[in-house]
């Protein structure tokens, strides 16, 4: 078996970045990993023959690895967040997560029931309790695994003070758009992307105005 850093050191990212997109991978062996996905800051491969998934950070981003190798360690035993085996200077190695994300879920149209909303809630909860502040959660960062358990993702930003408001923002949506009747359970990519445009540039807030007086939000 080849060492983890010989592996990353075969992985070359396109250089040109856009924040808004996801980063691009332009080269990698093949033999050693299959590459999962990608987010605007990494690219994360299975090991091959293993259940370990090594996450490389851009080298625009590299900075980041430490804040989520720190994290990583501080939630260490919560089984909600995968284990982290190994740390370098610009990736992780952890457990690789069998399952959809909840944004390919709305795509593929798998219903995300209300347990999965509650099973969300106690992982922030047991984060809390360990010190951080869940930040960045989105439908990409949380993985509805066969066993119908889920598994956050990305913890980078955990340990930011500012306080994140996604989350409550999603549940809201989940209990007043998706659970309705008339919602369509199966979206378009295109469609997600949109919507996720619109929340991040505040378009959407005129529908969330009045969650304050809401208890389910
Ligand atoms: N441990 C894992 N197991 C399976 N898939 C993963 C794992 N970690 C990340 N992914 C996939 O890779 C994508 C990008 O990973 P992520 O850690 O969110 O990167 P970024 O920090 O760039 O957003 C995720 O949205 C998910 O689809
Ligand atoms: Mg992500």
């Amino acid at each position: 078996m080849k060492q983890t850093h010989e592996l990353v050191d075969t992985i070359q990212f396109e250089k040109d970045i856009k924040l808004t997109r996801e980063i691009k991978v332009k080269a990698y062996n093949k033999t050693y990993l299959t590459h999962i996905a990608s987010g605007r800051s990494a690219a994360v491969f299975l090991i091959n023959d293993t259940d370990l998934a090594l996450k490389v950070f851009h080298p625009y981003f590299a900075s980041i690895t430490k804040a989520e190798t720190d994290i990583y360690r501080q939630l260490e035993g919560v089984h909600f967040y995968p284990k982290m085996y190994e740390a370098g200077q610009n990736f992780i190695v952890i457990d690789y997560i069998e399952g959809t994300t909840l944004f390919d879920c709305l795509i593929e149209g798998i219903p995300i029931k209300e347990e999965t909303i509650y099973q969300v809630e106690k992982a922030l909860h047991a984060a809390k309790n360990r010190g951080l502040n869940p930040s960045d959660i989105h439908l990409k960062n949380i993985i509805l695994t066969p066993d119908e358990t889920i598994k956050l993702i990305d913890v980078a930003r955990f340990q930011q003070e500012k306080e994140c408001q996604q989350w409550r923002d999603l549940t809201y949506a989940y209990h007043h758009f998706y659970k309705q009747e008339y919602f369509p359970k199966k979206l378009s990519g295109k469609v997600l992307n949109f919507i996720s445009y619109m929340y991040k540039h505040n378009l959407l807030q005129v529908l969330t105005k009045n969650r304050k007086n809401n208890p389910v939000a």
